[in-house]
């Protein structure tokens, strides 16, 4: 609420910078909090303060991988939005940059919402939504809310100028709601620019529009994608992209009913090979939605997404440390079998610091609050990982179960997910999130999980080939430090 009330007395030429500037000295003020903050991840991407949503414009643009994020820095509850920024030249090392697109033109006066990047020839150019609430009910869903596709460039990665208004609720198709946005830029196979979008129909039903550029600049409408049931009333952040020949389109269902064993979270993620017969769930875990992918310079098809859900529902942090969410780590798509496998990008292995053994019975304590458990070659039919004093990953055939005993889980219970039989486990910790990872990544798990003893206690029940506990150690960024936000 802050910001907007601050942003709001402000005129918008006026903002130009100085929601920048405010958001600096504010991170600069969180700074030295950091290291207090006991729930904080290490290894996970999350900001100085306040709240972060989806990953936005991902890429990489001169030698370094560019991470944005929806951002709200002002409060951890959310509110205004804006994308923050990460680079980083190795997926292991990152600096923060603060605030890289701030709201400050009528056209994205309530929020710089989200979108992504695409290089072409020296220049990077990011596409978002700029999100216009009217006078009366915004929410409303035939009027009331402005969703314009925003155009920004670049020359460094970091400094972004030049807004154009690309597209405006007008050049939207007749059947649309108000509810259009979330442009995802990529190459045709023609080599023409499109640009998807994700759409709420006036029929209730989830769509993605899609659009044809030459020159990023004038884009003309070429189709839509649907399917012939509604499958929820709004598909949010589309991505479209190709695993070794088969295209993919990704996409955010919201409004679809919540089954025991599939759709367990509020809102959807998934996504669609070719004939859009039926959603293939990212992610079976309790915290994940709107992820984007990208593609790295030696070909790997990198996906990051959102820990966290809209709308959960439970707890995602203790508030009083000041934030809310991160983002899941980096993960390689790879098609087997018919569907996308995903396992986090193999630079993590870097970040391992010693290996400690179990007992004979299974029994271990990694030192810290962040590690990873890896079993390959499960022998038992049955088995489970016990963490800490709530947290259970249990399995018995190809039949997972993710539960939370007690306020470990904050609220959350239990997540199910199958696969045919399970043969390895993998589990990143990083202080207050966890990545389920089974059988390589056909099925992935995300969750909070609030750890309530000082060091990993875990247990492993069951017989493998192969054990390993690692720990993690260290920060992945560091400019942290009580001196950022030197702005006045
Ligand atoms: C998804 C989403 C997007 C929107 C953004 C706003 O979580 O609702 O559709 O652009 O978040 O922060």
């Amino acid at each position: 609420k802050t910001t907007e009330m601050l942003a709001e007395k402000m005129p918008l030429t006026q903002r130009k910078e100085e929601l920048k500037k405010m958001a600096a000295a504010y991170e600069g003020k969180q700074a030295p909090q950091i290291e207090l903050q006991e729930q904080r991840a290490l290894y996970h991407l999350m900001p100085p303060a306040g709240w972060l949503n989806d990953p936005n414009g991902l890429c990489w643009y001169k030698g370094r991988y560019h991470v944005f994020f929806q951002y709200s820095p002002f409060t951890p509850q959310g509110g205004m939005k804006m994308w923050g920024h990460y680079s980083s030249p190795d997926l292991l090392h990152y600096e923060y940059h603060g605030i890289a697109i701030a709201p400050d033109e009528a056209y994205d006066k309530d929020g710089v919402y989200s979108g992504s990047a695409i290089c072409r020839g020296d220049k990077l150019y990011v596409f978002y939504t700029g999100n216009v609430k009217e006078e009366g009910d915004h929410d409303y869903i035939l009027s009331g809310r402005g969703a314009n596709v925003i155009r920004m460039e670049s020359e460094d990665g970091i400094h972004f100028e030049k807004k154009t208004c690309i597209l405006t609720n007008e050049d939207y198709p007749e059947e649309c709601t108000c509810h259009v946005r979330d442009p995802k830029l990529y190459v045709g196979e023609d080599g023409a620019y499109r640009m998807v979008l994700g759409a709420r129909l006036k029929e209730e039903k989830g769509a993605v529009l899609l659009y044809r550029s030459e020159d990023l600049l004038h884009f003309r409408l070429e189709g839509m994608y649907t399917t012939q049931e509604a499958f929820g009333y709004m598909w949010e952040c589309p991505d479209i992209f190709e695993m070794e020949g088969h295209k993919i389109l990704a996409v955010c269902p919201q409004g679809v009913e919540r089954g025991s064993e599939r759709y367990q979270n509020i809102y959807q993620s998934g996504y669609y090979v070719k004939d859009m017969d039926e959603l293939t769930e990212w992610d079976m875990g309790f915290d994940f939605y709107a992820p984007q992918t990208f593609e790295a310079p030696d070909g790997r098809r990198i996906l990051i997404g959102w820990a966290g859900v809209p709308d959960a529902g439970y707890d995602s942090n203790p508030m009083e440390e000041g934030w809310q969410h991160c983002l899941t780590v980096p993960r390689e798509l790879t098609w087997h079998n018919g569907k996308i496998y995903q396992y986090p990008v193999r630079e993590l292995t870097k970040l391992r610091e010693g290996e400690w053994m179990p007992d004979n019975t299974g029994r271990v304590t990694i030192p810290g609050k962040c590690g990873e458990i890896i079993a390959e070659g499960i022998r038992t039919e049955q088995g489970a990982v016990y963490m800490d004093s709530g947290c259970v990953i249990k399995w018995d055939k190809g039949y997972v179960t993710l539960s939370f005993q007690d306020e470990t889980g904050a609220g959350r219970s239990v997540r199910n997910a199958w696969v045919s039989k399970v043969e390895s486990i993998r589990i990143l910790v990083d202080v207050s999130v966890l990545e389920v990872y089974i059988n390589h990544g056909e099925v992935v798990m995300t969750s909070r999980f609030f750890m309530k003893q000082p060091d990993m206690d875990v247990c492993f029940e069951g017989r493998a080939e192969r054990l390993e506990f690692y720990r993690i150690g260290g920060r992945i960024c560091e400019t942290f430090s009580s001196d950022w936000g030197g702005v006045d």
